[in-house]
């Protein structure tokens, strides 16, 4: 079996998996890290994005040796040993942007990358079509655009390090 080592919120990590393992299974099931959710089988759900190189990358779709010597960051990285939640986190809780949570992770995953790419000011068009990759099925997705435009908007004058998540 051949070894793997990337890091992972900023903790270098190694494992053994298969040639087929992927990343999403690495970090899941090696590293137990079970933010990171696994929605579909078709790389349309969006439940597993987390960031790669500070890139939001859906972790179904990519092998855990393609990631070897990156820096990944999840879900569980945003706010740490019970450190305050990342602004887009808690854009989510004070806007009601979820309902049973399990598109959360990587809703959130995906809005930061967002706003890495497009700033603080978005409007609700750009979000939405931003999310095409990202499928909730419970809210209707009104009041997960209005959680991002908010978290966007909070993230701004954020210490740097944080902006990522990495
Ligand atoms: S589990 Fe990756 S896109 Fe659905
Ligand atoms: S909150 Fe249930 S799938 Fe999005």
């Amino acid at each position: 079996m051949p070894a793997v080592a990337m890091t992972v919120n900023g903790k270098s990590v190694t494992g053994d998996v298969d040639a087929r393992t992927l990343l999403v299974q690495f970090l899941r099931e090696n590293l137990r890290l079970t933010g990171t959710h696994v929605g579909c089988d078709t790389s349309q759900c969006g439940a597993c994005v987390v960031h790669i190189d500070g890139k939001a990358v859906k972790s179904c779709t990519v092998l855990a040796l393609q990631a070897a010597g990156a820096q990944v960051a999840t879900i569980e990285g945003l706010a740490p040993n019970g450190a305050p939640l990342h602004p887009m986190q808690a854009a989510f809780r004070e806007n009601h942007g979820l309902q049973c949570g399990y598109c959360t992770p990587g809703m959130i995953m995906s809005a930061i990358d967002i706003v890495n790419r497009l700033g603080h000011d978005l409007e609700d068009k750009t979000i939405r079509e931003e999310l095409e990759g990202n499928i909730c099925r419970c809210t209707g997705y009104h009041n997960i655009v209005k959680a991002i435009a908010a978290g966007a908007k909070a993230m701004q004058g954020q210490p740097a390090g944080q902006q990522a998540a990495e």
